[in-house]
């Protein structure tokens, strides 16, 4: 199995990006191929500032080394260190269709709020296509949020090979977690960067608290009985807590007599325990920039060999001359 997923330098990796893919990058390593890569490109619709995307992309080959991504067993690297994939990129414009694009909610919601689009944003989706397509991969772990891109991938590779006659490039599924597809922030809604509403995962412990703090809870009394079906600070506990954990906090909520302000201090001692080793190790690794580097050097010296064949594929099918 062929898996690959791509995360944007922008700005500190968040609960959602955890739960919802950067878990699965973990659990999948090690397959016959897995490729992870720092989407700078993509970053480059939102960062205008070249010193703080230098930072940002290596804070994020530094997190994800941290959290266990291991070099031996999967392939890191950051995406604009591949040029083939901005080459195939032109290719699969050439048959994306603009009513494909005109669907996507990136742009779309953009453009609902008034803000003018430019075309890096708009073209956004295809971009993402070639990052996928590029390594012939099979397994794309997202969450739900990038599904809707990965069967965007789907339509123009499917154009592509109907328009060029031939098996040229590998249809990608994605995958999801059930149970953290789209994980909450601290006022409910999808947490995400450009909502406010992230709780990163290496904050320090007291930013950590104060964010915690600030999650929304309804107003019921400390003495009454409380639902954790419907309580967001609960659904973010699940995500750190075993069956039985879950079941001993859902009990205390049901009974009565204990306030939001208990469940939120046991929800941050889960997180600064999930995190206690990888923080440790990111404060180690973070010593060693050169050999971060070199990590990110050896990657994109092995994705470029893969893209460079499948880019060569679809110049051939398309009457292009390759180079080899
Ligand atoms: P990005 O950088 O916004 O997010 C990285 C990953 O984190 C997931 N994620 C979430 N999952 C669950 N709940 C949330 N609240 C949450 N917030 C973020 C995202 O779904 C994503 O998997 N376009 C992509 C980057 C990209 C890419 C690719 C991904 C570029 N090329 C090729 C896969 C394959 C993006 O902006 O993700």
């Amino acid at each position: 199995m062929r898996v690959l997923s791509g995360i944007q330098p922008t700005g500190r990796f968040h609960w959602g990006n955890y739960f919802g893919a950067i878990r699965q990058y973990l659990a999948l390593q090690g397959h016959e191929q897995s490729f992870y890569f720092i989407a700078d490109l993509h970053a480059l619709t939102t960062i205008r500032d070249a010193a703080l995307l230098r930072q940002n992309t290596l804070d994020a080959a530094l997190d994800l080394l941290a959290l266990g991504l291991d070099p031996e067993k999967a392939t890191l690297f950051r995406q604009s260190d591949v040029p083939e994939v901005t080459e195939l990129t032109w290719l699969l414009m050439t048959v994306t269709q603009m009513s494909l694009l005109e669907k996507c909610h990136a742009y779309k919601d953009k453009v609902a709020r008034g803000i003018p689009a430019d075309a890096g944003l708009f073209t956004y989706p295809v971009l993402m296509a070639a990052d996928i397509l590029a390594y012939d991969s099979e397994v794309v772990p997202v969450g739900v949020d990038q599904v809707q891109h990965i069967e965007v991938t789907r339509d123009v590779a499917q154009r592509f090979n109907s328009f060029y006659g031939g098996e040229f490039l590998k249809l990608p599924t994605a995958r999801v977690l059930d149970d953290s597809a789209k994980v909450v922030g601290t006022d409910g809604e999808k947490m995400s960067k450009s909502y406010g509403n992230t709780i990163e995962l290496f904050e320090s412990a007291k930013s950590l608290k104060k964010k915690i703090n600030s999650i929304k809870t309804d107003s019921t009394p400390v003495e009454s009985p409380k639902n954790p079906e419907t309580c967001h600070l609960f659904t973010l506990y699940k995500l750190f807590a075993t069956t039985e954990q879950q079941e001993v906090l859902a009990a205390r909520y049901r009974a009565g007599g204990m306030g939001y302000g208990e469940a939120k201090n046991t929800l941050y001692e889960a997180a600064m325990e999930h995190f206690g080793a990888a923080r440790a190790r990111r404060d180690e690794l973070a010593l060693q920039p050169d050999h971060v580097q070199e990590i990110l050097q050896a990657g994109a010296a092995k994705a470029r060999k893969k893209a460079r064949e499948v880019l060569n594929r679809c110049k051939s099918a398309c009457g292009l001359a390759i180079q080899e």
